[in-house]
């Protein structure tokens, strides 16, 4: 079937109260926004078409208009027909605030509208609170109209069934019916909801595609947000516990959209996962990580407190202990950085070990540096590596040390004063120190 979207994103969203767009807020790492079009992608349209407002600055693929004054949605759905011109086939219009819709439910209703021979169709559901919703009036089986919160009477108010806020349209014929719509309601706006009536009087038949009340949760304020942040959360953690992870505690994990974690790895409690993240199979993360863009390689051990920052790459059976932080660093197999480590801007050679309180010097206030350690490098602990420097393979730097001179391969290199001991020295520094004690 030919298919166009269209996605209303030019509200304010006042009641978020924020300087930025409300669909431009996130939910797992991506914008409302991102998350509807990429849904509706899915359904791989002929046309998509994304109705912004005025000040957003944001670039989106494919078509764009603005809606200069905001007048509603039924204004905003008609800046959209200049771009659709002569389209035959269902057009769908989306809210750019219901981020947890999903592409079967949208197949769902299209292929009901269709295979019903009518006209428009919208999603309903019951909510458990119908709150301010629109009421899908209902009769002889026929959605004769949707009364908008502010309109309704006490008897429609009562009315338990819920507009979702999905709409399908039948093009030309039920989409040129916007230009009909007029601003003479409670609220003074042109209310994409009335083109159920006019479909309606035009002889055309419109209906309902109930959904589950999850998937049309609309975010109106930051509290709705959280609560759809929230079943984000779980569908999330539910599709990766079913393709084989394991979390000890699912409820402490935050995924990101695109967080990518395989088979048979276990993430104890207390995980946060940003975008670009992609965990390898027999991975063990223990509590209380941090990740983003990062990539950690089969058989990983990761923390506990480990913070992976953009541009780690992990390669197979790395470890990485507690209170290390890596950033643009290339770490290969075997290697391990166990133990109260920052490794920035730094390739880390196969089977090297880095030791305890380690520091890659990568930045000299102005510049960011490379370290470069060879494989099987032995870096002993409490050590400063002053990039950009190379630490050739099987190199052993002694403890302490200040490194700032390429060292080559199997070199023993000492950056640290020679120790000095003075016989009996303590106890005549004692004595002349409690003498003086006042
Ligand atoms: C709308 C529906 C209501 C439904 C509810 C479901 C109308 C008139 N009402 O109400 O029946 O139950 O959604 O969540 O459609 N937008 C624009 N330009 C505008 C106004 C809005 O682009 O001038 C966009 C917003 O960015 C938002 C979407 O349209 O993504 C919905 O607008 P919103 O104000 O949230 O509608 P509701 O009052 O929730
Ligand atoms: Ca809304």
């Amino acid at each position: 079937m030919n298919l166009a979207v269209i996605v209303l994103a030019a509200g304010l969203g006042t009641r978020m109260r924020s300087s930025k767009p409300k669909v431009m807020h996130e939910v797992a790492g991506r914008s409302m926004l991102d998350w509807v079009r990429a849904t509706a992608g899915e359904l791989r349209p002929n046309h998509m078409v994304t109705v912004l407002g005025p000040e957003s600055e944001r670039q989106v693929d494919g078509l764009v208009v603005i809606q200069r004054d905001r007048r509603g949605t039924g204004h905003a759905a008609q800046q959209a027909l200049p771009l659709l011109g002569d389209f035959e086939g269902w057009v769908l219009i989306l809210y750019g605030d219901t981020a947890l819709i999903q592409a079967d439910t949208l197949q769902a209703m299209l292929t009901s509208a269709e295979s019903a021979g009518a006209d428009l169709a919208v999603t309903g559901f019951e909510p458990s609170d119908p709150a301010k919703y629109g009421r899908l009036v209902v009769e002889g089986g026929r959605l004769t109209r949707i009364v908008e919160f502010k309109d309704a009477s006490e008897v429609e108010r009562a009315i338990r069934l819920c507009n979702g806020g999905l709409m399908a349209l039948r093009a030309p014929k039920a989409l040129q019916l916007l230009n009909e719509l007029d601003d003479q309601n409670a609220a003074g706006e042109f209310y994409l909801t009335d083109l159920v009536d006019l479909v309606n009087q035009g002889g055309g038949h419109c209906l309902v595609h109930m959904c589950p009340e999850d998937e049309v949760k609309g975010v109106n304020t930051r509290v709705e947000l959280a609560e759809v942040e929230a079943l984000m959360q779980a569908r999330l953690r539910e599709r990766s516990m079913l393709a084989g992870v394991t979390m000890q505690d699912p409820g402490s994990v935050f995924l990101a959209y695109d967080t990518q974690i395989g088979q048979d790895t276990v993430l104890e409690a207390n995980q946060v996962f940003g975008p670009g993240v992609t965990i390898g199979s027999n991975v063990k993360v223990l509590a209380n990580c941090h990740f983003e863009n990062a990539q950690v390689g089969d058989g990983a051990t990761i923390g506990p407190f480990a913070r992976l920052r953009p541009g780690t790459v992990l390669a197979e059976k790395v470890k990485i202990g507690n209170f290390v932080e890596t950033k643009k660093a290339q770490i290969e197999e075997g290697a391990k950085v166990n133990h109260l480590s920052y490794v920035g801007d730094a390739q880390i050679g196969p089977r090297a070990n880095i030791g305890a309180g380690t520091i890659t010097v990568n930045y000299d206030g102005v510049n960011k540096h490379l370290t470069e350690i060879g494989e099987g490098a032995f870096v002993g602990s409490n050590s400063s590596l002053i990039a950009p420097i190379k630490v050739g393979a099987g190199a052993l730097v002694g403890a302490g040390s200040t490194v700032s001179k390429d060292i080559e391969a199997d070199a023993l290199a000492l950056g640290r004063a020679d120790q000095r001991s003075i016989p009996g020295g303590a106890a005549r520094l004692r004595t002349k120190l409690s003498k003086s004690k006042s």
